[in-house]
This record gives C-alpha cells, sequence and structure tokens, in this order.
C-alpha cells in the first residue's frame, strides 16, 4: 500500500513558499503577517498553536499570539477582532477553535474581515466556495485537495465518500471533490447514516473526518480503495486517526497516516492562505507584485 506522504508533501509546500514570501517581502516593504486568538488553556489548541508559530517562523511570516483568559468577554474578543481587522500589517486573523463555552465563536468569525479570513471560515468565503469562485478555502479540506494533487491522484468519474458533515471539514471537502474539474461522486455520510460501511464500500476514495478511532477499517473498504484519514484522536495510546491503519494496510491502494498525513498539510494550507491574502492586501494599496 501506497503512504500519502503528507508530511514530506507540507514540507514541500512551505518550501516554496519561502522562497515566493522572500521576494514579496522585499517588493511590499514587510513580511506577511498572521495574528492568531486563542482563549483559554485547552492543550491541543495550544499544541497546534505553537506549531502554527513554528510553520511562520521558519518560513518568514510574522506571527502574533494573543492569548486570553476562557473568562475574556464576548465584546473583548470583538474588539480584539476589530483591531486587527484594522492594521495594515496584519494579513490574516485565526481565532483557535474550540472557544471556551459561552462564547459564540460563530459571531466571532463572522467578524473577521473576509479578506483576513485564513481559515476561511467566514460566510462569505464558504459561499464563495460554494459558488465555485475565487476565495480563502478552509485549511484542511485544502490541504487534503492538495496532497491529492501532489500524488497525482486524479478524482474525475470516481466516487468519493465524505464520512463526517462538520462546517470546517466534511461540509466543505464534499462541495472540494464535487466542483467542476475536480469531478468525483460524492455521498456524504454523518452520524444519522443508517449504514455508512454500506457507502464506503462502493467508494474509490474514503475520506474520514469523523473523530473516532476505528471508524474505518479493512473490512468497510473496497479493494484498491483510496483512504485519507482526517481524524485526529488524543488517545492514551497517543495520536490516532480514524482509520485501524493495520487492516485498511491490507486492502488499500493508498492511505495517509495520523500522525504525518493530513495534520501537517492543514497548516501548509493556512501559510498559503495567509500569503494569497497578503497579495491581496497589496494590491488593494497598489502595489506591483
Ligand atoms: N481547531 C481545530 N481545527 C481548527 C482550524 O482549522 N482552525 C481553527 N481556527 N481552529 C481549529
Amino acid at each position: 500500500m501506497r503512504l500519502l506522504d503528507g508530511k514530506g508533501i507540507a514540507a514541500v509546500v512551505r518550501a516554496e513558499l519561502a522562497v515566493e514570501i522572500r521576494a514579496l517581502t522585499g517588493k511590499i516593504g514587510r513580511p506577511p503577517g498572521l495574528a492568531v486568538i486563542l482563549a483559554g488553556d485547552d492543550p491541543p489548541s495550544r499544541t497546534y498553536v505553537r506549531n502554527k508559530e513554528r510553520a511562520c517562523a521558519e518560513i518568514g511570516i510574522h506571527s502574533e499570539t494573543v492569548y486570553l483568559p476562557a473568562a475574556v468577554g464576548q465584546d473583548e474578543l470583538l474588539a480584539l477582532i476589530d483591531a486587527l481587522n484594522a492594521r495594515a500589517d496584519v494579513d490574516g486573523i485565526l481565532v483557535q477553535l474550540p472557544l471556551p463555552d459561552g462564547q459564540d465563536s460563530r459571531a466571532c468569525l463572522e467578524r473577521i474581515d473576509p479578506s483576513k479570513d485564513v481559515d476561511g471560515f467566514h460566510p462569505v468565503n464558504m459561499g464563495r466556495l460554494m459558488l465555485g469562485l475565487p476565495g480563502l478555502r478552509p485549511c484542511t479540506p485544502a490541504g487534503v485537495m492538495e496532497m491529492l494533487r501532489r500524488c497525482s491522484l486524479n478524482l474525475a468519474g470516481k466516487r468519493a465518500v465524505v464520512l463526517g458533515r462538520s462546517n470546517i471539514v466534511g461540509k466543505p471537502l464534499a462541495v472540494m471533490l464535487g466542483a467542476k474539474g475536480i469531478d468525483a461522486t460524492v455521498t456524504v455520510c454523518h452520524s444519522a447514516t443508517p449504514d455508512a460501511a454500506a457507502h464506503c464500500k462502493e467508494a474509490d476514495f474514503v475520506f474520514s473526518a469523523v473523530g473516532k478511532p476505528e471508524s474505518v477499517r479493512g473490512d468497510m473498504i473496497k479493494p484498491g480503495a483510496v483512504v485519507v484519514d482526517i481524524g485526529i484522536s488524543v488517545t492514551d495510546k497517543g495520536l490516532r486517526g480514524d482509520a485501524d491503519f493495520a487492516s485498511i494496510s491490507a486492502v488499500a491502494s493508498a492511505a495517509s497516516p495520523v500522525p504525518g498525513g493530513v495534520g501537517p498539510m492543514t497548516i501548509a494550507m493556512l501559510m498559503g492562505n495567509t500569503v494569497q491574502a497578503f497579495k491581496a492586501h497589496a494590491r488593494k494599496v497598489r502595489i506591483e507584485i
């Protein structure tokens, strides 16, 4: 079985971005800027944010993280987003999810200037995705698509099953897979699907974004299928994906591991979105790039 090496591909993407950023920083007279808001002390969120900071530093993106207490008021959070929206040196704004209980994450995400929405979660960017218009795309599904593209895995005419319908992964991924030019035939399964395994068995590609280990097993998939594992669970045995890797290895033609698969691609796409926003902001103030 072929391993889809997201970690290696993400390193190539970041190296390409580093070259582009060096040239752009010279022309524009400042580096791209990413601001991350982290409220509360959710340990996985802290790890994600640290990984994002490290990735930025490595390729020449200026990043700053605003740490807020879990009890921060909604007004204060919205005022911070307003201030970051107004800053000319901030191209991307990311509010790390989940926000602490009691916070209205939708209100925060909708407050971000869509041109700085490097997570692609704003309704304007989600709407542009639905319409097939250019815009900032959610990083995890964009990372999945980039990984498949760089592995020369063609989806046209193939059956794809997406497990999970979250706003962050399942929903946007289903739209990307079915978009003109990609041309997969897409089925979305979710917690109310009576027999998800039967759908998986018919699929050439299975994309699992459930967040529960062993959601995808070898006996659920078609021989030769491609399994893209987008789940992450913290277990007492360490980080686990959705797939039972041992049993799918015997049946699938290719699969992405966890860790080292889609996760690093997500961060690489965040870097890419920040550069995309940086270029758009430069053009807006008539800097030729
Ligand atoms: N928490 C888990 N995944 C994500 C993500 O892609 N973006 C943000 N902002 N928070 C997350």
